[in-house]
């Protein structure tokens, strides 16, 4: 593992929940020269911006964790948006790291990128052998790309230019810096949205959608922040040991996954909502189980800390905090 405290790192979309997440725990590890751009300072959709950016500050490492990321309502709804802006992002961010001598970049892409009916738990194998889910595959076809893009640019430059670019494809996250848009956001901060504003309204009954029976996995941000700086930090030899050329991409995931109705429960208790869940069976539940499989990342060294309740905990705390004083609308 490269420890190099002195190495200049750019975390693009450091504001968002990912992205703050590794600036964070770049920190708590020592590096001290971290680049960062709001996006109103820095459009990386905007190929001249980017290009004069790398020119100017020339970072010796890459975590592009910017995207323009949603829920399936957003996703449904402005597709267009979500495949221009993620391709645009990927290939000015990627193209002006190599061009402007990045030897270092790692891609955060999504487990989105699998086909709707890979095999469970999902391996990185898996990667284009079947047909996306529909809700968003112009986002999941950005994401393919970002791998491809960074799998294209070690096989034509690696050797010439010593580039290592690298993937790692996260399963749902969670935490502080969350999206608690009611139409936007992910299952979790939706829950404790829901959950937060029925118990101050006193409300009898919350009601799911769906059954409750589907299966997903759950990993806290700041858990998918130390992979990330693990994989970045890998010695070489044993990345390409781990990965092929065509194939490089990383699982993170929490390793086991859990129903909507446990989280529903786990929630609530996290919460302190007290009155009923119940479950809305007339809508549709989705893919029965979605579950990542993390045996390279754990085979590597890497395995999650934070159990669910913690994680919950953690990011309830970050919820009230941030939103206790602003309107819910
Ligand atoms: N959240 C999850 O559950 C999850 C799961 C799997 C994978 N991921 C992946 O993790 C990555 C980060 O996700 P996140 O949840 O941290 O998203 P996020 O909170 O929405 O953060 C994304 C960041 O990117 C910035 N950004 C978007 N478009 C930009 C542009 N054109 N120029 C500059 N900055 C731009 C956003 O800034 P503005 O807000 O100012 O636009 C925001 O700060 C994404 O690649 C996503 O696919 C997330």
């Amino acid at each position: 593992m490269s420890s190099d405290l002195n190495q200049k790192i750019y975390v693009a979309g450091h504001r968002g929940m990912v992205g703050s997440a590794i600036v964070r725990n770049l920190q708590v590890k020592g590096f001290t020269k971290i680049v960062t751009r709001t996006h109103a300072e820095l459009d990386l959709t905007n190929q001249a911006q980017v290009k004069a950016f790398f020119e100017q500050e020339k970072p010796d490492q890459v975590y592009l964790a910017a995207a323009k990321v949603g829920g399936i309502y957003a996703n449904n709804t402005f597709p267009a948006e979500f495949i221009y802006q993620n391709l645009m992002i990927e290939a000015n961010v990627i193209h002006q790291a190599f061009e402007a001598g990045v030897k270092k970049l790692l891609f955060i892409g999504s487990s989105c990128i699998y086909p709707k009916m890979a095999s469970q738990p999902m391996a990185e194998n898996a990667l284009l052998t079947g047909t996306l889910e529909p809700t968003n595959e112009p986002y999941a076809i950005a994401k393919i790309a970002g791998i491809k893009l960074c799998e294209s640019y070690n096989r034509q430059y690696g050797q010439s230019h010593g580039i290592d670019y690298r993937s790692v494809m996260p399963t749902n996250l969670y935490g502080p810096g969350d999206d608690y848009h009611p139409e936007n956001s992910h299952v979790i901060p939706a829950l404790i949205r829901r959950f937060h504003e029925a118990k101050l309204a006193n409300a009898p009954k919350v009601l799911i959608w769906g059954t409750g029976t589907p299966k997903r996995e759950f990993l806290y941000v700041d858990d998918m922040a130390t992979a990330s700086i693990f994989v970045m930090d890998l010695a070489k030899e044993i990345y390409d040991q781990h990965t092929k050329p065509m194939q490089s991409h990383i699982n993170v995931g929490y390793g086991e996954d859990v129903t909507i109705a446990d989280l529903a429960h786990a929630v609530a208790k996290v919460t302190s909502y007290s009155g009923k869940i119940g479950f809305d069976n007339s809508n549709p539940d989705g893919a029965p189980r979605k579950w990542m499989d993390s045996g390279r990342l754990n085979r590597l060294g890497w395995k999650a800390r934070v159990d669910l309740e913690s994680g919950l905990k953690l990011a309830y705390r970050d919820f009230v905090k941030t939103y206790s004083e602003k309107s819910l609308s």
